[in-house]
């Protein structure tokens, strides 16, 4: 049994309740964030922080914790879950606008939002070592989400869909393309290729999440000189990659050798993931 937190208490997962009338629950009203961490040590904590200000500000939640308690409350998830989980651990943390008296689309007011907190046990890191990673299958589609996908949103039906789209067909994930073909993200991760030893991201605008793991990533590749750039690219472009990866905070940096039919290059691991990789695992605690 795993501790988790809720609205100011720290309790056993299972006995953790909230209200059905809660509007996280009723209209996917809530903003979140996952947290990784290694060793009881998280990654990048204050760019998560930030994101989640950010999207509470953006659905007028008043932030309810400072900084300061927030990574209080996910870094003691961490060290009291780490003998049940193991040493790489995830923190989910989720902020709802809180239990209204009835159903009602308007913003209540006066309603105190609900927060939210538990640890889960996360896939260890690999060995950046592309001679012994075989690389990930991935669906593709067209990207039929909202136009809000800069917000970090709990309502993930659009994402759950496209990922579940690909997940029957045996793929770990799902990459998505705008209706005029461009790749936007993917529907838990976003999307970096490597052409011509150049690494290309799509730039941040509504259509997709600002990825803390792209950030980390883009900022090794700017210290490591590994040039790169923020770029719309096409579904033609990705399939012309030399590589093709994903990212998130679960993810770290996930290498693709195959996209729907096609196969990414000679289907292997590339260098470029090789390189980034091993950078970002060794910066990763201090970016
Ligand atoms: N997903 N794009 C989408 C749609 C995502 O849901 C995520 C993360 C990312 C990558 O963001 P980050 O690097 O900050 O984790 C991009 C989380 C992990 C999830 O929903 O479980």
């Amino acid at each position: 049994m795993t501790t988790a937190y809720l609205n100011g208490e720290f309790l056993p997962l299972q006995e953790a309740r909230i209200s059905p009338l809660d509007r996280g629950f009723l209209f996917g009203d809530g903003i979140y964030e996952v947290v990784p961490s290694y060793g009881g040590r998280m990654v990048g904590f204050s760019q998560h922080f930030a994101r989640m200000e950010k999207g509470l500000a953006m659905v007028e939640i008043a932030p309810s914790l400072t900084e300061q308690d927030t990574r209080d409350i996910c870094q003691h998830l961490i060290d009291s879950n780490r003998e049940t989980l193991g040493e790489n651990i995830g923190v989910y943390l989720h902020v709802s606008r809180g239990a209204d008296t009835r159903r009602f689309h308007a913003y209540p007011e006066g309603v105190q939002p609900t927060v939210f907190a538990f640890a889960f046990a996360l896939t260890a890191p690999v060995n950046a070592d592309r001679t012994i990673h075989a690389g990930a299958k991935v669906a593709i589609t067209q990207d039929l989400r909202w136009q809000r996908c800069h917000i970090k949103s709990t309502a993930l039906l659009g994402n759950v869909m496209h990922f579940q789209q690909g997940y029957r067909e045996g793929n770990a994930e799902t990459i998505l393309f705008n209706g005029d073909g461009q790749i936007t993200e993917a529907s838990s991760s976003n999307v970096f290729i490597v052409k011509d030893g150049e690494v290309l991201t799509p730039p941040l605008d509504n259509q997709l999440l600002p990825g803390i793991t792209r950030m980390l990533v883009l900022a090794c590749l700017q210290k490591a000189g590994i040039p790169h750039r923020e770029s719309w690219f096409s579904v033609d472009d990705l399939n012309n990659a030399d590589e093709v990866w994903l990212t998130s905070s679960g993810k770290e940096i996930l290498p693709v050798v195959q996209v729907g039919d096609k196969t990414i290059a000679d289907g292997k691991v590339g260098p470029v993931w090789e390189q980034a990789f091993t950078l970002y695992s060794k910066l990763k605690f201090e970016l």
